[in-house]
């Protein structure tokens, strides 16, 4: 084998990087469609590997000093039903085989080697899965067929509740990439716990996005998949304010939607996340107060308070 060059692996990392947040939401998207079954519970945990690997590849992209990125890329929203999602979804994973089987041929650094082959490893499996899936669905439809369905339909939204879902289905998309970039730029900081907590609290926000995509689809709505404005600062102190400062406008607006709402199961869902974003602001507040009281004595340029995207590579260790 040939080693490839170091700014090709980066330019391989990041592509597929792309790939991995494009899974995440391609499977998102169907498991919400499909409402609450233990299936969409499967397709769910699917997404959540996709999210590890996002984790792992930005981790690596940043090691190799390359810049790290939410864009996201090829996301297939065609199909019209279960079965044909999930050939949809055997079609990614075959890329994302593909993709995988390619970087391992092309470069010899054993540590990209072994990450890539456990993400590898996963594909497969996810491959099969996605299979199994399609063809359990299949089955569900053809038994449904002709029996009478009692399942009344979904009253149509208020447009205000329809606008705080949309809404908050922006914010937690962004509040999700948002926390996971923090946690993987941070991860080398003396203070493990901001990451874990970061990386923790994006699961969280999933599960917003979850509870509250749900409802959209549920009435046969599409989501808006674009999230809001992400924001990353070059150090700890800076993104942990942005954190606080999005939980905070983030409260603020659930807590005027709420005034407004019509449907009152609705307004549970958004009740019981506005809660969690309080805990998040307090949670990032603290977390921010022990990085401010670390002493910032010493040469400004060593201090591990602050540095860059382009000054983590110096300091990394693989
Ligand atoms: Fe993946
Ligand atoms: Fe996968
Ligand atoms: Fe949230
Ligand atoms: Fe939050």
């Amino acid at each position: 084998m040939t080693p490839i060059a170091h700014e090709t692996l980066i330019g391989l990392l990041r592509a597929a990087a792309m790939d991995e947040h494009a899974a995440i939401i391609q499977y998102l998207r169907h498991a919400y469609m499909m409402g609450e079954s233990s299936l969409s519970c499967e397709i769910e945990a699917v997404a959540r590997d996709e999210m590890r690997h996002f984790w792992i590849l930005s981790r690596w992209i940043v090691k190799l000093g390359g810049e790290p990125l939410t864009d996201r890329g090829f996301t297939d929203f065609s199909g019209a039903t279960p079965p044909e999602w999930m050939a949809r979804n055997v079609e990614a994973e075959d890329r994302a085989i593909a993709m995988y089987r390619d970087i391992l041929g092309r470069t010899d650094d054993a540590d990209v080697r072994a990450d890539i082959a456990y993400i590898l490893a996963d594909e497969e499996r996810h491959r099969q899965q996605f299979v199994k899936f399609g063809a359990e669905v299949r089955a569900e439809m053809t038994a449904a067929a002709g029996e009478p369905t009692d399942a009344a339909p979904e009253a149509a939204l208020a447009a205000v509740d329809k606008e705080a879902l949309e809404w908050g289905v922006q914010h937690e998309y962004a509040a999700l990439l948002q926390y996971l970039m923090h946690s993987f730029l941070l991860h080398t900081q003396p203070d493990g716990e901001i990451s874990d907590r970061l990386e923790l609290e994006a699961v969280n926000e999933m599960q917003h996005l979850g509870w509250l995509g749900e409802k959209l689809a549920g009435h046969g709505l599409e989501l808006p998949w674009t999230p809001h404005t992400v924001e990353v600062p070059s150090d700890t102190e800076a993104m942990l304010q942005a954190d606080v400062n999005l939980e905070q406008s983030t409260s603020a607006r659930y807590g005027q939607f709420l005034t407004q709402m019509a449907d009152p199961a609705l307004k549970s869902v958004v009740e019981d996340v506005r809660g969690q974003e309080l805990y998040h602001e307090s949670l990032f507040n603290r977390l921010l107060k022990r990085v401010a009281q670390q002493p910032a004595s010493g040469a400004p340029s060593s201090s591990p308070r602050t540095w860059t995207i382009g000054s983590l590579k110096q300091k990394e260790v693989k």
